[in-house]
């Protein structure tokens, strides 16, 4: 369902890497919805990933860029707005990566380096990318940025392991960067707390396949799904949520406020 919503706005989209992707999703609706943009992701992931696909039927064109890199950043910024006319309405960052996660060490056995390479991937890559999008004074008046998170910020969920931290920095940069940007250039910026999605991220996860299924379980209208989450990004690009900044936005079928489900309770009945 197309709404227009997005006619004649411009973006940049990191961290669609295959059809899976959240960002792919949200590409798919922006460009639905009127809205161009200029697709992104580290140079490795262009290789792993499917993104010509993407740029193909969105019609829109790659600049690849590691998000930790500030010189990739600042270049982006400045050939998006050359590419797209002008300065940019929205940003996703849709980008997270745990070294230990990946090397399978616990919580409690972090290897340091790991932590720090999946915190600067994670979370200091939004603080980053807003960076230079301020400086270069590259967004637009009522422009909207958006990063993706996940409640274990709030809550613990022991095998999110440092990923949990990594989300906690994450959130509390888009209220930092929210005040500035909100301030100085009229630019909202948000996070959106998503559902377990089965994406290449979200699989990275120990247990994920059960763990999704009791999200599901605990969510009184399920677990939301990428669509829903690209939709909802929707929303944020949109002139329809131009006061809302610097918030958390659980976008998660309620699970968030939910302490236990009929379901759950059932599941422990003797
Ligand atoms: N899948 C879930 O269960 C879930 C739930 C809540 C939030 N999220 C968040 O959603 C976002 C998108 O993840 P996804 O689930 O769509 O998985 P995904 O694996 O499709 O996307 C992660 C992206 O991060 C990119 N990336 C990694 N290192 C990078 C770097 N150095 N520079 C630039 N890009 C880099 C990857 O190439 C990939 O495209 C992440 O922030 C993730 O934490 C996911």
């Amino acid at each position: 369902m197309a709404f227009n919503l997005l006619k004649g706005k411009k973006g940049i989209i990191f961290g669609a890497l295959d059809e899976n992707s959240i960002a792919w999703k949200t590409a798919e609706s922006i460009h639905a919805e009127g809205g161009s943009f200029v697709l992104t992701n580290a140079p490795i992931a262009m290789r792993m990933g499917q993104i010509d696909e993407l740029a193909k039927k969105t019609g829109s064109e790659i600049i690849p860029a590691d998000a930790t890199s500030v010189e990739d950043l600042d270049n982006l910024v400045a050939k998006s707005m050359e590419i797209l006319g002008g300065k940019i309405d929205f940003v996703l960052h849709a980008i997270g990566m745990s070294v230990n996660v990946r090397k399978g060490r616990a919580y409690t056995d972090e290897k340091y380096d790991f932590t720090t390479k999946g915190w600067d991937v994670s979370a200091l890559s939004f603080h980053k990318t807003m960076q230079s999008l301020y400086k270069a004074d590259a967004m637009n008046e009522w422009g909207s940025i958006v990063a993706l998170t996940y409640i274990a910020a709030q809550r613990t969920f022991p095998d999110y392991n440092d990923m949990a931290d990594n989300k906690a920095y994450l959130e509390s940069v888009a209220r930092s960067f929210g005040y500035f940007f909100g301030k100085e250039k009229k630019v909202r910026v948000n996070t959106i707390s998503q559902s377990p999605t089965p994406t290449t991220a979200g699989q990275g996860v120990k247990g994920f396949s059960n763990f999704i299924s009791y999200a599901d379980k605990m969510s009184p209208l399920g677990n939301a799904t990428a669509q829903d989450c690209a939709d909802y990004t929707v929303t944020l690009f949109s002139d329809l949520t131009r006061k809302v900044t610097m918030q958390n936005l659980f976008h998660d079928g309620g699970f968030s406020n939910t302490g236990v489900s009929q379901e759950v309770v059932e599941k422990f009945t003797e």
